[in-house]
Parts: structure tokens; C-alpha cells; sequence
């Protein structure tokens, strides 16, 4: 792996399987206590709480299998290792092993998922930020994530860890199997806004932002008028990617050659935030054609079909468990800054021979940041006027999905909603 130039691009690559998450909070049952009018102090600095995208944060794995797919594999670690973000497990036959440890088994009777028998999975670091400025805890530049906010937050005087705080998880799952998440995370934003004297600002990216709002519509208005300052979503998919069609019909390896994408995709399948983010029919035309093969067209009316015919029935199941779950775009009562890319090829729709579902697709592109379609990330346009809290749009022409969180565009934005009273 000394190629680290070619690294940049497979990890953009990876990242562009995803689509990113926000969380849930559950109501607080304590009353809430006075502390100063945040109308009257302003602290010098509201406390900041960051929310990453699908695979947008490390995971760690210890192992102690019955069996494995290959002799090379490790059956037994003493402790913990990085899953995710780790390269050296990226390459031919070990990424077998590492695709039978990060997959998730679905129970369609139960409708939750488990992780294979012996392999026990972790988030590092709730409440730091190393777990999601660099995915490769070797902090290779390729892993690099939320790095530049962090840093340039840190330059205005933030302190890591303190008042600037991550909040990782499970992007495997969807916000319904993540209830510890969302509880932690509450706790967390009181704590912060509590120390400082002052509301928080939430700054979510991608998938992040869904699970941001399923969080804040769980939560009373009360909470959230003492408890956070203002959201700022980057590159959010409000209606789901039209990528993901791809990722469970015949995988995506992301242009990674090395990456077989009919091996990743029982992978990509069983992560439940993939279902999740299938393209949302209050957004998406219902006639439109989103995936076509000789014989059928598919539309969003069709999911159920379409999981058929392709042979993954539970794909199904999960879109039904997790389809409501921000499926309204409830206004989230807090001030809302949508910052999002467009003008970068975007996977539209996709065309596939009569070998479908297991070839590579005819990809026909649209508008968008590379990842998230544009007609997606502009749905925060429907809260202005319906919360009383204002409702900021904001497009960044050229930029593409993930390095839209280095532009100096962005970071230059982020100060001024944390610096203006
Ligand atoms: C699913 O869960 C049920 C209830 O816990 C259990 O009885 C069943 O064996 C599980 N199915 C599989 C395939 O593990
Ligand atoms: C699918 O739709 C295209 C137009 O979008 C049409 O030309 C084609 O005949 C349709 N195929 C089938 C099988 O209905
Ligand atoms: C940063 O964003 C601005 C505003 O969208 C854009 O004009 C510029 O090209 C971007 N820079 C890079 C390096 O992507």
C-alpha cells in the first residue's frame, strides 16, 4: 500500500457509497432549569457538536468466530482493531474477511439486525473528534474527514473534545436501531450547553443530517428553544440518493478495481441505512423511470419488485421499517443553515443489460454533489415559513459531496453562524 496518491481517490470512492446520517434524541423527562437568557448573555463561543455521514466515523471489531471465510482470515484478536477505517484490509482475499466481519445479519422476524456470531463491533471516541477527522486512525490524508472544521474551530479558540465534540455511530443502521445513540447524544448536548452557558450548534454532513432531524423532531420545542443555537446541514439527502438503487441491485465498488462490486454488495445490503436512503416518493416523480432493464422499468412505486427480482426480499422489510422515520420532513423547530454542492455528475438512473442484477450498470447522470442529487438536497426549502426559527439555503456551485467539508466556502460560512449573536 505505498501508493497513498491513489488512496485520495479510493477513498472518495468509498465515501461516495453513502449518503450520511443525523441522530434522535429522546425527550428529556427532567424539567428544564433556568440558566441565563440566551437572549441576554451570548457566550463567547456556542459549544459545537458534529454529526458524520454513512462511513463517516471509525469503527472497531474484536473477534472470536466459530468460523471464517478464508484460512488467512483472523478467527481470534485479543483486543480491539480499527474495522474502518483500515486500507491494509482493503486488498485482495483480506477483504473477505473484513466484509464477513463489518456485515450485519438481518432477523425479518425480529426485524433487527445483529452482527455475525463472534465478531463484537464498537464506535470509539462519543464525545471526541479523532473518530471522525480521520476515518484511518493512522491519519493518512486519505482518510481525512472532518479535520479542516475541527482545526479551523480550533484556531478560533475551540478546544477539542471539549467544546467541540463528536458524535459517531453505527451507520450501518438506521436511526430505529440506534435509541442508545440519540439518548447519549441529548445528554451530551446538555452537558455542553450546560459547562458553556449557552446553546449548542449542531454541523451534520450527509446522512448525519437525516439522523440530525429524526433526533430534533423527537424533541420539545422547549428543549430545543434552550438547547441548540442553529443546525448547520452540509450536503444533506432529504429524499434519499439515487445511488443507493445501484449499491443494493449489483454493488458499487466505487471505481476501486481491486473491489469486486458483486463481493461488496452482500455488504452493502445489509446495512439497513442503505434501504434507508432509496429515493423518497414526496420528492421523486412516481412515473419516473429509475432503474430499466430490457424487460422492466422500475420506479419508486416498484421497491417492492425490485427487491424481488433482484433476490433480496429483506431489502424490502427494512425500507418498511425505516421509511417513516423522517419520511415527513417535520420541521426541525431549531434555525436551519442547508448548505449543499451542486454541478457535479450525479447518478440519476441506470441501465442494465439482460445479465441484471449482477452487472455494472449504464449510469445516466444529473444534477447534484457527486453523491447526493441536487432535487434531494435542496428539500430543507419546504421548512421556510413553516417554523418560526429562519431557514437558510445555500448552494456551492463546483462542489462535490465530501470535499465540500474542506472548502474554505464552507468553513468561512460555519464561523459566521457561530460568531453572529
Ligand atoms: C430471529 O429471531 C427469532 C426470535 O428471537 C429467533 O427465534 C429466530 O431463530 C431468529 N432467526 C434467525 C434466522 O436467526
Ligand atoms: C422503459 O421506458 C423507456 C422510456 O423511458 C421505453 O422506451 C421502454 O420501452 C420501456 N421499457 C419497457 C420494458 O417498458
Ligand atoms: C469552494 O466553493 C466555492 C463556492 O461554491 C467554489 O466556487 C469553489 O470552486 C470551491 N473550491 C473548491 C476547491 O472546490
Amino acid at each position: 500500500f505505498g501508493a497513498m496518491a491513489a488512496g485520495r481517490h479510493r477513498i472518495t470512492a468509498l465515501f461516495s457509497l453513502l449518503v450520511l446520517a443525523l441522530f434522535t434524541v429522546r425527550s428529556s423527562s427532567k424539567p428544564l432549569e433556568e440558566y441565563p437568557d440566551k437572549n441576554s448573555y451570548q457566550p463567547p463561543r456556542p459549544p459545537v457538536v458534529l454529526i458524520p455521514g454513512d462511513l463517516g466515523n471509525q469503527l472497531e471489531a474484536k473477534l472470536d468466530k466459530p468460523s471464517v471465510v478464508h484460512y488467512i482470515c483472523y478467527k481470534k484478536t485479543d483486543s480491539f482493531f480499527t474495522l474502518w477505517l483500515n486500507l491494509e484490509l482493503l486488498v485482495p482475499v483480506a477483504i473477505d474477511c473484513w466484509i464477513d466481519n463489518i456485515r450485519l445479519i438481518y432477523n425479518s422476524t425480529t426485524r433487527a439486525t445483529s452482527a455475525p456470531p463472534g465478531v463484537d463491533i464498537r464506535v470509539p471516541g462519543f464525545g471526541q473528534t479523532f473518530p471522525l477527522e480521520y476515518l484511518d486512525p493512522s491519519k493518512r490524508s486519505v482518510g481525512m474527514y472532518f479535520f479542516s472544521i475541527v482545526q479551523a474551530l480550533v484556531d478560533w479558540g475551540y478546544t477539542r473534545d471539549d467544546d467541540v465534540r463528536g458524535a459517531p455511530y453505527d451507520w450501518r443502521k438506521a436511526p430505529n436501531e440506534n435509541k442508545d445513540y440519540f439518548l447519549a447524544l441529548q445528554h451530551m448536548i446538555e452537558e455542553m450547553a450546560e459547562k458553556a452557558g449557552g446553546p449548542v450548534v449542531l454541523i451534520a454532513h450527509s446522512m448525519g443530517n437525516m439522523y440530525t432531524l429524526y433526533f430534533l423532531n423527537q424533541q420539545p420545542q422547549a428543549w430545543k428553544d434552550k438547547y441548540i443555537k442553529a443546525f448547520i446541514c452540509l450536503g444533506a439527502p432529504w429524499a434519499g440518493v439515487a445511488k443507493t438503487l445501484r449499491v443494493v441491485i449489483s454493488g458499487d465498488n466505487n471505481r476501486i478495481p481491486v473491489i469486486s462490486p458483486l463481493k461488496i454488495r452482500s455488504q452493502q445490503r445489509s446495512a439497513v441505512s442503505t434501504s434507508w436512503l432509496l429515493p423518497y416518493s414526496h420528492t421523486w416523480p412516481n412515473d419516473q423511470v429509475l432503474v430499466q432493464t430490457p424487460t422492466t422499468n422500475y420506479t419508486l412505486q416498484d421497491y417492492k419488485r425490485l427487491f424481488t427480482d433482484i433476490g433480496f426480499e429483506d431489502g424490502w422489510l427494512m425500507r418498511q421499517d425505516t421509511e417513516s422515520l423522517v419520511e415527513d420532513l417535520t420541521p426541525p423547530g431549531v434555525a436551519v443553515h442547508c448548505l449543499f454542492g451542486s454541478g457535479v455528475d450525479t447518478s440519476e438512473a441506470f441501465q442494465y443489460s439482460d445479465k441484471f442484477p449482477d452487472v455494472e450498470p449504464t449510469v445516466v447522470y444529473g444534477d447534484g454533489d457527486g453523491t447526493v442529487n441536487l432535487r434531494s438536497a435542496v428539500q430543507c426549502k419546504r421548512w421556510v415559513g413553516k417554523q418560526k426559527q429562519p431557514v437558510k439555503l445555500v448552494e456551492l456551485p463546483g462542489n462535490e459531496h465530501v470535499n465540500m467539508l474542506l472548502n474554505f466556502t464552507t468553513v468561512a460560512y460555519i464561523k459566521t453562524v457561530l460568531f453572529s449573536p
